[in-house]
């Protein structure tokens, strides 16, 4: 069983779906409302954990009713929560979310996610340094990617940058991850003043630019590579891409090729579209296996 380390966000989503996207100024009458799990980072470690991984999140949450009901998700789905901490007269990170014309529109209200510091992570060393693979994402300080990106580099974990929400970033920190798994937007962000091709080009088989249902691209030092995605009916694409990376971290830590990995993931995450909630639809890993 690989190990696994998360460092990220944990929100409460809170989510409502409508028909129509409001505009500016506008009001409309949705369908319904429901909270649910997210964070980019817990919704990674839930993942990683039902394909398999044994997961470590590195977390905060409020000390408030949701931040109890995160903590019970990640125990539910098998994740170990020493490094989830609760933050003293502190709100827990929410998201807010509209389900609308086939897509998601999403405001994150940080929260208790802005207490995963460099001295918080300092606490956590032991885990980051047993781990066979870090995974990080945006919705904490970039001081913390920062100091997790040193961590891994000197004791030598490779380290998965997940880029999300899109901010440009120190080039140390490029420098240092293993794997960044951008989107379009956020590539476009991250090497700003690069097309597509040259970003891909300069760093071969490490960032893997993530498509949608095109797929996903990267250099492989010789040439591009596409890995397509497995055409599904969507209910909720939210968390599609956290199951993507989940899902390549847990393979690729496997040993598995860049390719097998990333064929993985499609896999996990076109599954993880067909049903309600960032964590609803993340699929246990007979479930992949078996489609694939
Ligand atoms: O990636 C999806 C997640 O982004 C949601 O669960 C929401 O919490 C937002 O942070």
């Amino acid at each position: 069983m690989v190990k696994i380390a998360v460092v990220g966000s944990s929100s409460m989503d809170l989510v409502v779906t409508s028909s129509i996207r409001p505009g500016a100024g506008e009001t409309v009458l949705g369908e319904s409302f429901r909270t649910v799990p997210g964070g980019k980072g817990a919704n990674q470690a839930v993942a990683a954990a039902r394909l398999g991984a044994e997961v470590y999140m590195i977390g905060c949450v409020g000390d408030d009713h949701y931040g109890k009901e995160i903590i019970e998700n990640f125990r539910r789905n098998a994740v170990h929560t020493t490094y989830v901490e609760p933050v003293t007269e502190m709100e827990s990170g929410t998201a807010h979310i509209i389900l609308a014309e086939g897509d998601n529109s999403i405001v994150v209200v940080k929260g208790a996610n802005d207490y995963v510091t460099p001295d918080y992570i300092k606490k956590a060393q032991s885990v980051i340094q047993d781990a066979d693979l870090v995974m990080i994402q945006q919705e904490i300080p970039v001081e913390t990617v920062e100091y997790v990106s040193e961590m891994c580099e000197s004791l030598q974990v490779p380290m998965l940058l997940n880029p999300a929400p899109a901010r440009p970033l120190p080039q140390s920190i490029i420098d240092r991850a293993a794997f960044i798994t951008p989107n379009e937007h956020e590539a476009a962000v991250l090497f700003n003043g690069m097309s597509q091709v040259e970003a891909l080009k300069k760093y071969p088989n490490k960032v893997l630019i993530t498509e949608g249902k095109a797929g996903v691209r990267y250099f492989n030092g010789t040439e591009e590579v596409v890995v397509s995605s497995f055409p599904v009916e969507a209910v909720d694409t939210t968390g599609a891409g956290d199951t993507f990376n989940a899902a390549f971290a847990v393979a690729v830590a496997e040993g598995n090729s860049l390719e097998e990995s990333l064929r993985f993931a499609n896999r996990a995450a076109s599954l993880s579209v067909t049903k309600f909630g960032a964590q609803g639809g993340m699929p246990m890993r007979k479930e992949v296996e078996d489609q694939l």
